[in-house]
Parts: structure tokens; C-alpha cells; sequence
């Protein structure tokens, strides 16, 4: 079953819930004992929008972040009723600078075009010592750097945090210190790999791991519509189908480290139906991606 991307914390689903007892136990292991949030540090978001939710709730949930730790600011007070229910501790305002003024690491989670507005209004109220996150991939790092000499870093979350897994990609500011970029680094790295990547990188980067999740969503529903259009089977059981051939795909490569090329050819016996099937893919798919890339390149560009 899919976790929705934007489940209120009273809807968890059972994977959610499995995913918070698997953080649960990892929170035992030698992994977690070095995540050590300075004891009287806050952590701010600001912006508790699609992805400000799911980063707080994922490390809160990895026990990467303490509820005391936490502060979270939104323009509208009812985006944040949940977080409220579920950890009372997290201290909430609709006010950016309180954020702001008490919190030594700072992620700006509202959308590319507002990043400016809630940069100037929280500047004078910042300490100048602070780390500001962005999790923007269209907005300039090194120009919010050079126009207001912030320590800054750049996050690319996934979506797929929320099930504690997908890779998150980092890019720090020259001037942030070691000890900040550990912290940030250790912080993601509770909820799956994280990739420190340069500014350059980030378009490119961002079309595999953050868009990633929607494109091969999007592949699953056409692979399984192409089944249903033969009539022997439904939508759910075609998806369900597909989807779990896709995980169990993916494990096969991550578990057990078999490369694409290895499972091709352990499936597609000469002259069978996979290699008939595996030379359309070959034929269509590579100018397919080309032009997926190719969009989305221009895209981030222009934003
Ligand atoms: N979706 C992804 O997979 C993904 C992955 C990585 C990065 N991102 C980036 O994340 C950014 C945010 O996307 P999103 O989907 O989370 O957008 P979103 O759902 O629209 O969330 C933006 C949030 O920011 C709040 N906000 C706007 N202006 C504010 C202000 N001045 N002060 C305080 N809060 C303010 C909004 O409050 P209201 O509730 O009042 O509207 C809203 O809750 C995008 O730029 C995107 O590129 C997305």
C-alpha cells in the first residue's frame, strides 16, 4: 500500500506505522547516539506546507529531532492543528522571526518565488552565527549567500523521507562551519542516504531524487494500464502487481547488488517474450528520458 504523501499524523497508515517502529528501533543503534542536537538548540522550520509536514514529521520521527528541540512557524495557523495533536512539545507561531531569533538552524520550506520575501523579513531578527537551510532547487544558494551573507545550505528532500527511505541531496555555503554540516548531514542521514553534492549539480540531481518519486509513480501506472487495456486483470490488481515487482526490483539491486544489466539478462532467455518486450524499452525509453531530463533542465532554469 502507497503512503499519501500528505496523511495527517491521525491517519497514519500501516506503513507509516512500521516505518515509525523500524526508526524506533533504529533509534537504539550506534547511529543515533551520535545525533546529538546541542541541548538548548532550536531547529525552525518555516513553511509547514507539503514538504516542511513531511521533514518534520520524518525526523521527528527518526528521532534524529527532539520535540523540544522544534519550532515551527506558517503563515496560516490550521496547516499546523496535527503537528499540534500529536507533538504538543513543538512550540508553533504563525510569527517567522520568533523562529527566527531563537533558532540556530533555520529550514525555509515555502515555495521558490517566497524564499526572498521570508529572508528579508527574517534577517534582522536572525543570529549571525545561524545555519539557514533552503529546500528550493530553483532558488540561487550562492546569490541568497552573497545578497544577505548568510551561512547557508541547500536540502533536496524526497517525498519518499516519509517512509524512511530515498536520498536527500546537500550542498553547503562556503562559509558554514564543519560542525553545522555534520549536523545537517547526520540529521538527513537518520532517514535514508544523503548525496553532498555542488550548487552546479542540483538541476540534474534533483530530475533523479526529488522528481524521481513522481516519475516512477507515473511509470508503474502506465506499465500497469497497458495490462489492464488486455482485460484479464483490474486497476488494483494490475498496480498492486506491478508495484510490488518494482520493490522487489529495487531490493534485488540494493540487497543483493545486482546491476540492471545481470537481471536482463537472468530474465530475458534468448529468444523469449522478455527480450521482445526489453527491445521496445530499448528502442523508446532512452529518447523518452532524454526529453524528461531535457524539460526539466529547462525548467529549473527558468525558475
Ligand atoms: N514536493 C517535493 O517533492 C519537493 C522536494 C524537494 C523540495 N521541494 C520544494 O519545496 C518547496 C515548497 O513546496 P511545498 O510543496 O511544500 O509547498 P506548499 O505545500 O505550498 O507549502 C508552502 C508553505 O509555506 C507557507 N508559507 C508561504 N509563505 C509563508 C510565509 N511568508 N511565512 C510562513 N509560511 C509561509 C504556506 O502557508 P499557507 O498554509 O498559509 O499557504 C505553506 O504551508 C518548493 O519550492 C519545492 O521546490 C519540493
Amino acid at each position: 500500500m502507497v503512503v499519501p504523501i500528505h496523511a495527517p499524523l491521525e491517519r497514519r497508515t500501516t506503513n507509516e506505522r512500521r516505518f515509525e517502529s523500524e526508526i524506533g528501533r533504529r533509534k537504539d543503534s550506534h547511529i543515533f547516539n551520535s545525533l546529538i542536537i546541542p541541548l538548548r538548540m532550536k531547529v525552525g522550520f518555516i513553511g509547514y506546507g507539503n514538504m516542511g509536514s513531511i521533514m518534520v514529521r520524518s525526523l521527528l520521527c527518526s528521532g534524529a529531532l527532539d520535540p523540544e528541540n522544534v519550532m515551527v512557524s506558517n503563515r496560516s495557523a490550521t496547516r499546523m492543528s496535527s503537528l499540534k495533536e500529536h507533538y504538543p512539545a513543538v512550540e508553533q507561531t504563525t510569527d517567522n522571526t520568533v523562529v527566527a531569533r531563537k533558532s540556530g538552524l533555520i529550514f525555509i520550506c515555502v515555495r521558490s518565488d517566497q524564499v526572498d520575501e521570508v529572508v528579508r523579513e527574517i534577517l534582522p531578527s536572525l543570529d549571525p552565527l545561524a545555519h539557514v537551510v533552503l529546500i528550493n532547487g530553483g532558488v540561487s544558494m550562492a546569490e541568497i549567500q552573497q545578497n544577505y551573507g548568510l551561512k547557508i545550505s541547500k536540502v533536496i528532500p524526497s517525498v519518499t523521507m516519509e517512509v524512511g527511505r530515498g536520498v536527500t541531496l546537500i550542498c553547503h555555503g562556503q562559509v558554514v562551519e564543519k560542525g553545522q554540516k555534520e549536523l545537517l548531514e547526520n540529521m538527513f542521514g537518520s532517514v535514508g542516504p544523503v548525496k553532498v553534492i555542488v550548487e552546479d549539480c542540483f538541476d540534474v540531481g534533483t530530475y533523479m531524487t526529488s522528481c524521481g518519486p513522481a516519475f516512477v509513480a507515473a511509470f508503474i501506472e502506465e506499465f500497469a494500464e497497458a495490462a489492464v487495456r488486455q482485460g484479464s486483470f483490474s486497476r488494483d490488481e494490475a498496480r498492486a502487481m506491478v508495484t510490488e515487482t518494482v520493490l522487489a526490483t529495487a531490493a534485488l539491486m540494493i540487497e543483493r547488488g545486482k546491476s540492471s544489466e545481470e537481471i536482463c539478462h537472468s530474465v530475458a532467455t534468448r529468444g523469449g517474450i522478455t527480450e521482445e518486450g526489453l527491445k521496445v524499452l530499448h528502442r523508446g525509453l532512452p529518447s523518452i528520458f532524454d526529453e524528461v531530463v531535457r524539460v526539466t533542465l529547462v525548467k529549473h532554469e527558468q525558475s
